[in-house]
């Protein structure tokens, strides 16, 4: 887990930048990457399309080769060494697609046994493998069927069985859930918690999706224009963002907040002034009543929403605070002496 850091790092990045040429043009996909993916966390990345994400997730496995610093894979380089050396190392790496990249004309259990061929795996051996993965990944009825016979969903768990056949010790999802429904996103998300947590398999998943690192991601980076903006737990990047992408990002998701206007509309339906705070497991919503209640004020929860993120819970709520102008002040003047955030009406914070 991300909590404790081993000595080795799965993936490490030092002073890593990638600058594509083409005739004149120069573009510079990555500055300055400095980053350690830790063994055994699952790690997001997220950022807006162009951020650079791809570009990330192929320095890892030398499919890019850097412009400048070191790619080293649980401590050893896999830049600057022969190609003899880059192939051994990608052994320890597996790769899941966004379009699944399958061979159309092999069965789900000739996809998967594809790479323990090119490993030199003997026939019964494989066999046996396929067999296991396929039980492993919740398909051992569809060994037969072909990649057009398969739904999205279970296209790519053929696609993780195969990534997993030689038994790498890290796992790259680039999208790898961008071209399913919410529902089966849910079932690719929780094989890949399920690989991580039982087999041990560092993952990294590249995503555009706040919602996909919520799920899975212990640890999150966030990436805008080839830079590393943002770099924390994930529930530390939803609790309290601080790059202005990473808040954009979480706003995508978080529907507890409410926003300029919808302030508005509430300010509109409700006479008190609307003071929102945050709820965590230390700061909980029968406590901010309760401070409302001692101050003398009549209450309403107006808005907002409590759950529960890597096992804390989380949220915020508004409340229209109603009555006597001292005692209104009062109660924001307590609400806001939590160790938590709050957000007072805009006009009158400013004051
Ligand atoms: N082979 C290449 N030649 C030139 N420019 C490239 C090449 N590959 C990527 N780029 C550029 O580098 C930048 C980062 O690309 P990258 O594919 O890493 O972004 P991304 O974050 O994965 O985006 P998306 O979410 O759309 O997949 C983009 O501006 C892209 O146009
Ligand atoms: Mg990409």
């Amino acid at each position: 887990m991300s909590d404790k850091p081993t000595e080795v790092a799965a993936v490490e990045f030092r002073s890593v930048s990638k600058v594509f040429e083409s005739g004149k043009q120069r573009h510079t996909a990555l500055s300055d990457i400095d980053l350690r993916i830790e063994q055994g966390e699952i790690f997001g990345v997220i950022g807006y399309s162009g951020a650079g994400k791809s570009t990330l997730v192929r320095l890892i496995n030398a499919l890019e080769k850097p412009t400048s610093g070191t790619v080293l894979i649980s401590g050893d380089p896999i830049t600057g060494v022969p190609e003899s050396r880059v192939r051994h190392l990608r052994r320890e790496i597996g790769m899941v697609f966004q379009q699944f990249n399958l061979f159309r004309s092999r069965t789900a259990a000739g996809n998967i046994e594809y790479p323990l061929k090119v490993a030199g795996w003997p026939r019964a051996e494989r066999k046996a493998r396929v067999a296991e993965l396929l039980e492993f990944v919740g398909l051992s009825g569809k060994a037969r069927s072909y990649p057009d016979q398969l739904s999205g969903g279970q296209k790519q768990r053929v696609g993780i069985a195969r990534a997993l056949a030689t038994s790498p010790k890290l796992l790259l999802a680039d999208e790898s859930t961008s071209a399913l429904d919410p529902e089966t996103t849910g079932e690719v998300l929780r094989l890949l918690k399920k690989i991580n947590r039982e087999l041990g398999v560092t993952i990294v998943v590249i995503t555009h999706e706040m919602d996909v690192i919520r799920a899975i991601a212990d640890r999150v980076a966030v990436l805008a224009e080839g830079r590393i903006v943002e770099l924390a737990n994930t529930f530390d990047v939803f609790a309290a963002p601080q790059a202005a992408s990473t808040r954009s990002f979480v706003e995508t998701v978080l529907h507890n907040r409410p926003d300029a206007e919808e302030l508005k509309r509430l300010g509109e339906r409700h006479t008190g002034r609307l003071v929102t705070v945050d709820i965590d497991d230390e700061h909980r919503i029968g406590e901010a009543l309760a401070i409302a209640a001692r101050a003398g004020v009549g209450f309403e929860i107006v808005y907002g929403g409590v759950s529960t993120l890597q096992d804390k819970t989380f949220g915020s709520i508004t409340l229209a605070l109603d009555g006597p102008e001292q005692a209104v002040e009062q109660a924001a003047d307590a609400l806001a002496r939590r160790a938590v955030g709050i957000q007072d009406e805009p006009e009158r914070s400013i004051a």
